[in-house]
C-alpha cells in the first residue's frame, strides 16, 4: 500500500507536468483527489491494515494528498499567469501608432471672403437684402435705365426664360437695388450677395454662373466721397491697410457719374506681373452715384435724396484675396484645392 501511494504520487506529478489547460488540471484533481479518486480508494482499504501500520500509512497518504494538492495549486497559478501574459500580448495596444485622421469639412474660400465682406459692411451699419434669381426684365434692365438696345439684353448674353424677354436669370444683383428702393424709404443702407447668370463660356476668368455683392446707400446728401470712403475701408480691411485703390471713370446706365475701382496688384505690389497683365492694377468692382432717373422710378425724389451703389464680383474678390489665378478652381470642388483654406 505504501508502494502504491508512492506510485500514485509520482504518476500524478508526472501527469501534472504535461497539463497545459485548466480543464485538464481539474480532471486530474478529480482523478486523484476526488471522492471517487485513487487516493480516496486507498484510504478506504485502511481497515485491512494492522494497528501499527495504520498511522504510518495514514500519515503517508496525507502527505501524498498534500503534495498532489500543492502541485495542483502551483500548476493552477502557473496556468493563470501564463494565460494572463498571453492575453496581455495578444491584446497589446501600441499607443505610439498614429491615430485615425477624420476628414473635417471647412468653409469654401468664397464663403470665407463673403463672410468677411458681410462682417465689414454690417460693421458699417448695412443690412442684408435678398432678391430673386429668376428676375423680371423690368427690374434687371428697364428700371435700371438700361436701354432696349443694350448688348447685355441680347439672347446671346442673357438666359431668357420667356419668348417675350420679360423674364430671365438675372445677369447682375443690381435689380435688388430697385426692389429695396420700391419698398423702403431712405435712409437705405444694404448689401445683397447672390448668384448671377450670363451666357459666357467657361474659362480661367468666366463662368455662366457667378456671384456678386450689390451695395446701395441712399440718404440726404450722399456723395461720391461717401462711396470712396466706404469702398476704401472695404479694401483696406479685406486686403490690408496699405492696399492702394484707383477710381477709374467708366459708364453704367444706372449711375452717373460711374467708375470702376481697381486695387494695386496684390501679387507684384504694383510693379507689373502676369496676374495684373503688367498694369500693376486689378479691377475689383463697378460703382457710381445712383442715376436720378433710377431714384425717381422707384418713387424717391432725386432733388431731396442721393445715393451711391456698387457691384463686386465675389469670385474676383476671392481670387485676388488668395492669389488664385483660375476661376474654375472655385467650382471644381477638388479637395486638394479646397483643403488649403
Ligand atoms: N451691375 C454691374 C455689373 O454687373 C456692377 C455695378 C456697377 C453695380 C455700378 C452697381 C453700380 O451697383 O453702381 O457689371
Amino acid at each position: 500500500m505504501k508502494q502504491k501511494l508512492e506510485e500514485l504520487k509520482s504518476e500524478a506529478l508526472e501527469a501534472l507536468g504535461t497539463v497545459d489547460v485548466a480543464l485538464a488540471l481539474e480532471s486530474l484533481r478529480v482523478k486523484y483527489l476526488g471522492k471517487k479518486g485513487e487516493i480516496t480508494a486507498i484510504l478506504k482499504q485502511m481497515g485491512s491494515l494492522s494497528a501499527e501500520e495504520r498511522p504510518v500509512i495514514g500519515q503517508l497518504a496525507n502527505r501524498v494528498r498534500a503534495d498532489i494538492e500543492n502541485a495542483i495549486a502551483k500548476k493552477a497559478a502557473e496556468l493563470e499567469a501564463h494565460g494572463l501574459s498571453k492575453r496581455l500580448i495578444s491584446e497589446a495596444v501600441d499607443v505610439t501608432l498614429p491615430g485615425k485622421v477624420y476628414a473635417i469639412g471647412r468653409r469654401h474660400p468664397m464663403t470665407i471672403v463673403l463672410d468677411e465682406a458681410k462682417d465689414i459692411f454690417i460693421g458699417m451699419g448695412f443690412d442684408i437684402a435678398e432678391g430673386p434669381e429668376v428676375e423680371l426684365s423690368a427690374y434687371d434692365f428697364d428700371k435700371l435705365n438700361i436701354p432696349a438696345s443694350h448688348p447685355a439684353r441680347e439672347w446671346t448674353d442673357t438666359f431668357y426664360t420667356r419668348e417675350d424677354e420679360s423674364v430671365h436669370l438675372r445677369c447682375q444683383t443690381s435689380p435688388v437695388q430697385v426692389r429695396v428702393m420700391e419698398r423702403q424709404k431712405p435712409p437705405i443702407r444694404i448689401i445683397s450677395p447672390g448668384r448671377v447668370y450670363r451666357k459666357d463660356e467657361v474659362d480661367a476668368s468666366h463662368s455662366p454662373m457667378f456671384h456678386q455683392i450689390e451695395g446701395l446707400v441712399v440718404d440726404r446728401g450722399v456723395t461720391m466721397g461717401d462711396l470712396k470712403g466706404t469702398l476704401n475701408l472695404l479694401v483696406s480691411k479685406l486686403y490690408g491697410e496699405n492696399t492702394k485703390t484707383r477710381f477709374r471713370p467708366h459708364h453704367f446706365p444706372f449711375t452717373e457719374p460711374s467708375c470702376e475701382v481697381d486695387i494695386q496688384c496684390v501679387v507684384c505690389g504694383g510693379a507689373g506681373c502676369r496676374t495684373c497683365k503688367s498694369s500693376g492694377w486689378l479691377e475689383l468692382l463697378g460703382s457710381g452715384v445712383v442715376h436720378p432717373k433710377v431714384l425717381a422710378g422707384c418713387g424717391i425724389d432725386p432733388d431731396i435724396y442721393s445715393g451711391f451703389a456698387f457691384g463686386i464680383g465675389v469670385e474676383r474678390m476671392t481670387m485676388v484675396r488668395f492669389g488664385i489665378d483660375d476661376m474654375r478652381l472655385l467650382f471644381e470642388n477638388d479637395l486638394r484645392f479646397l483643403s488649403q483654406f
